[in-house]
């Protein structure tokens, strides 16, 4: 009412629009709290979604585009020699929509293709309001380049068996020219790292410029990360598969960004000091896409009036999208583990189906644009069904089956809650026999749910923690990972059995005999020829002076434009260098370029 009453005195003000406010002293909001066992946020805080700045705000960015009024993903599905898109869109006041594919319009959200299409497709929404948004351009997974074997009768049994080289930090560049290295060892793959835009900033985080995880903490599904844009990821994976190396990915699909690491520019700490701080950039070349959490807030929208929830429009997730905010403190509560906002980082609600669908997307598209499966992080805080909900939306986008090659291996931490997490099919949140019974009753094949591994994290020291209610043949293993390179992180106990090369192993001979031993004779080995068929070497940098940044050039401090006093980093330094034979003992490490250690992946894989 008030606002045609502004209207009439104001005729020039073409849409209704709210001062912001700020709340009083050092205040902040504390909305959207969790109570009881509730886990959803309230269909109420649907109001709080459009925080994003308009074209004409103050706060607006370039790459804001028109997210202020429109949100959009589009999602592939396979059907023999030809593909459906359907593009998924939301408009603020529901203007009517166009879809404009490789710069046709179009009034249908669907179009189909074939294999005739054979570069990647355009893809932009627009308004009839005269808004429009960009999507990233859509592969199809016909134009992925055909996996030429180095070593065609090698035990690869098409994907399903071999040696991953994780490669931790390493831009996708690097990987590209690592791939002649990795072919002729024969290798069958390697994994990258968080591939999605992800948080950045220009500000140390706890003085630190850029950490690793800040990798962990996606702003959206654009394949634009830090290690490199989406045209140097479809151009290493060609590169790599023509050379026969598969290309795997890391799928971050439990959470977005952590509370407060986001695109607003006003936040302040009541905790300390009333510190304020201000917007986080990304990954994006050239800006960031919007991105806004309920954390450390006290300013109020133009557009809403109202103070900003959980919102990621690029991802086209906003409030409803999340779990209501949790701290995750119990490692045996079901629903602690599934609904807490695990260190603080935005809990996607993937109990609800369109959660599901927009992450079955994202796998699909990491699929077509040519990875041939991925690690699951923090899969153990999605609950079981929830899994089985994505990958059966997966499985139908593929065309009804998993691509022959596909595997993925989920990521759920045992630590001391083996029975709950692997071997209580009863526990009421089961990752072992549970979770393939589910997959099984809701319509995956037994060869697909074979697909589905288990990263048994009980592997070295208590192997069949990670097996007691399922067979080897669905376990990835590995002696050293990512993870526990942190300084302090001890969540994986390896006791003398394994140990992390740039922490706490005795020498590089030490680590170089447990990596041989994947091979030869890993822990709980029964069936030589079914167990353990996916074993992983990881290939990472020394954390200089226990700095969590990574050697990429993009922690270095001369980036630091805030706070910069405390600022800590780390040099740039080149990770591929073809003259290393591995144990580096600078820099980057690269264990899977050591001779023995080939030699034992290679003995093991019949070539
Ligand atoms: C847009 O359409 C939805 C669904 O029909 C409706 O709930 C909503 O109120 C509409 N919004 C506007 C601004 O008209």
């Amino acid at each position: 009412m008030r606002l045609s009453t502004i209207l009439t005195f104001a005729p020039a003000l073409a849409s209704a629009s709210w001062a912001p406010k700020a709340l009083p002293g050092c205040d902040i909001y504390s909305n959207n709290q969790c109570a009881g066992d509730d886990i959803v946020t309230a269909d109420s805080y649907g109001a709080n979604r459009w925080f994003t700045p308009a074209k004409g705000d103050a706060d607006w960015q370039e790459s804001f585009q028109d997210y202020s009024h429109l949100t959009a993903f589009a999602s592939i599905q396979y059907s023999g020699d030809s593909a459906t898109v359907t593009v998924n869109a939301l408009h603020k006041d529901n203007a009517t929509l166009t879809y404009v594919f490789d710069g046709v319009e179009q009034a249908d959200e669907t179009k189909k293709f074939s294999t005739t299409t054979t570069a990647p497709v355009t893809l932009s929404v627009r308004g009839s309001d005269k808004t429009e948004i960009a999507l990233e351009p859509l592969d199809f997974k016909w134009n992925a380049a055909d996996i030429k074997l180095t070593y065609p009768k090698g035990d690869y049994r098409e994907g399903q068996k071999g040696s991953i080289v994780e490669m931790f930090g390493w831009p996708h560049a690097d990987v590209e020219k690592e791939c002649e290295f990795l072919s002729k060892a024969g290798y069958m793959g390697v994994k990258v790292f968080p591939p999605q835009e992800q948080i950045m900033s220009t500000e140390p985080f706890q003085n630190v410029m850029n950490p690793w995880y800040f990798m962990y903490q996606p702003v959206s599904y654009k394949l634009e990360g830090r290690m490199g844009t989406r045209d140097e990821l479809r151009s290493m994976i060609n590169t790599c598969r023509g050379l026969g190396v598969r290309v795997y990915a890391d799928a971050v699909v439990n959470h977005m960004t952590g509370g407060g690491n986001d695109a607003n520019p006003d936040h302040r700490n009541p905790n300390a000091n009333c510190q304020a701080f201000g917007a986080k950039q990304s990954s994006l070349e050239g800006g960031t896409s919007p991105m806004y959490t309920q954390s450390y807030t006290y300013t109020t929208s133009e557009s809403t009036g109202l103070p900003p929830l959980q919102e990621f429009p690029a991802a086209a997730y906003g409030p409803l999208d999340f779990h209501c905010e949790r701290v995750l403190n119990s490692w045996t509560d079901p629903l602690d583990l599934n609904a807490g906002w695990l260190t603080g980082l935005t809990d996607l609600n993937t109990e609800r189906d369109n959660v599901q669908e927009r992450i079955a997307a994202y796998m699909t598209d990491l699929i077509s644009i040519g990875f041939s499966g991925f690690r699951m992080d923090a899969a153990k805080h999605i609950q079981p069904d929830d899994l089985v909900g994505i990958f059966t939306k997966l499985q139908r986008n593929m065309g009804g089956e998993m691509p022959a090659d596909w595997i993925t291996w989920l990521e759920v931490l045992l630590g001391g809650e083996k029975d709950l997490l692997m071997c209580d099919p009863d526990s009421g949140y089961n990752y072992g026999a549970y979770l393939e019974d589910a997959l099984l009753a809701a319509g995956l094949s037994k060869a697909d749910v074979e697909k589905v591994k288990i990263w048994n994290s009980g592997y070295p020291k208590e192997p069949d923690a990670g097996a007691c209610t399922i067979s080897k043949s669905r376990n990835a293993i590995q002696n050293d990972d990512a993870d526990q390179q942190n300084p302090g992180s001890t969540s994986r106990d390896m006791g003398d059995q394994g140990c992390v090369l740039i922490k706490d192993c005795g020498s590089a001979d030490e680590h170089r005999d447990f990596e041989k031993q994947l091979f030869e004779s890993p822990n709980g080995l029964e069936d030589e020829d079914a167990d353990y068929p996916i074993r992983l070497i990881l290939s990472s940098f020394y954390f200089v002076d226990g700095v969590q940044g990574i050697p990429d050039g993009k922690s270095d401090c001369s980036l630091c434009e805030t706070e910069c006093d405390t600022c800590t980093g780390v040099a740039k330094a080149n990770a591929h260098d073809d003259d290393s034979t591995g144990y580096d003992e600078t820099d980057y490490t690269r264990p899977h370029r050591d001779p023995e250690v080939v030699a034992a992946m290679q003995s093991w894989m019949g070539i």
